[in-house]
């Protein structure tokens, strides 16, 4: 993996500069005047800033392309790595799209985030249908389980920096989620997916990652509680991913401090995963300056901590987003319109990226 400096150099142009031993001064054309992009300012405090990445938007699409390059320094797949994807049809890998993203990402001296290995959504027909009819029975679900995740890390092996190996286990109450994993596999199928990750690529720091469990809650302390147990019991789990999918109408969740705390305590780290930060559409100017203040304090939040070292941002524009064909009559949620116009959300992460540069004593 490239160090962060470098990546930073390769991001601003700066890499001959560099090299010749003079000052970084490059930075691309489209910021000319602008050279500050959010992945330069996060260089202090030591911050990895991501987006998901639309891989046919990146194929489509200049501008957006321009601004995954120059904004950010991880990248995740919003959908190319997940199962359905990769395995279309039984024993039929199809890795094309992931690796396209994976090169984008070295070329432009980007880390990758891995998501996910196990999920309830986004699962290949055939193996749901597999499941439903009885075809596949527990022990085959296993073995099935067991092989994916062991080819999919070993695929992406030293490319990843933090692997989404369980995504969503729980329910609100903190009670585990009723999924086909539970159902046919028991609780046990968490370790397990973690031991499995682990063989496949010790130095990949592996993630449990979850909605709604910014706060201090019954969901979080559900994976507080779980990470300590498997921790103490040698399970190789490094982290817990905060999605960070908020809703202007629900207010900020409470106590996100003490919560990131209470694992950074652990010997935890934490990464906010999905952020965006939606509101009951037509946007105005004060939906949007309370979505910014979210955005802040989410920064704000994982700065002040030790152990989160990675922040991405479910999408960055407003033209692509999960947003209005998930939750209907909501939308604007990114930290850019449609145009790529910066919204007060951006300015308010790059004002507060400035704000965590001059503050001491983090790292
Ligand atoms: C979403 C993608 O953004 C959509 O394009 C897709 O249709 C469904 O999945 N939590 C997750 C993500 O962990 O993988 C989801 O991504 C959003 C919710």
């Amino acid at each position: 993996m490239l160090s962060r400096r470098l990546a930073i150099a390769v991001a601003t142009g700066a890499v001959a500069a560099l090299s010749l031993g003079t000052a970084a001064q490059a930075a691309p054309a489209r910021h000319a005047g602008h050279e500050a992009t959010l992945r330069t300012l996060a260089e202090r405090p030591d911050l990895l800033i991501g987006t998901a990445v639309d891989t046919s938007a990146l194929a489509a699409d200049a501008p957006y392309r321009a601004d995954v390059a120059s904004e950010f320094s991880s990248v995740t797949a919003e959908n190319v790595m997940k199962w359905e994807v990769v395995e279309p049809a039984r024993g039929t890998y199809d890795w094309s799209q992931a690796d396209q993203l994976v090169s984008f990402a070295q070329k432009h001296g980007q880390e990758v985030r891995g998501h996910t290995l196990l999920w309830h959504n986004q699962l290949p027909a055939w193996l749901t249908s597999g499941v439903a009819d009885g075809s596949i029975d527990t022990g085959e679900l296993r073995a099935i389980l067991h092989r994916h995740i062991t080819d999919e890390v070993r695929h992406f092996k030293g490319e990843i920096y933090q692997w989404d190996v369980v995504n969503e286990v729980f329910d609100e109450d903190g009670s585990y989620r009723d999924s086909l994993w539970l159902q046919k596999l028991g609780p046990s199928y968490i370790a397990d997916a973690f031991k499995w990750a682990h063989a496949a690529d010790p130095k990949a720091k592996l993630f449990m990652n979850d909605y709604n469990v910014e706060g201090v809650n019954a969901k979080s302390t559900a994976y507080y509680d779980l990470a300590k147990k498997l921790r103490a019991q040698g399970v190789p789990v490094q982290g817990l991913g905060i999605q960070g999918h908020l809703d202007i109408q629900y207010g900020f969740p409470g106590d996100v401090g003490d919560n990131l705390a209470r694992f950074d305590a652990l010997g935890l780290q934490t990464a906010f995963t999905e952020i965006d930060v939606r509101m009951t559409l037509p946007a105005d100017a004060t939906k949007l300056a309370r979505q910014a203040q979210d955005y802040r304090r989410l920064l704000d939040a994982c700065v002040a901590v030790k152990g989160c070292k990675s922040f991405t941002v479910w999408g960055f524009s407003d033209k692509y987003s999960w947003v209005p064909g998930t939750f209907t009559g909501e939308g604007a949620a990114n930290i850019m319109d449609e145009n790529y116009v910066r919204k007060p959300a951006y300015t308010a992460l790059a004002d507060g990226l400035r704000a965590a540069a001059r503050r001491t004593g983090r790292h």
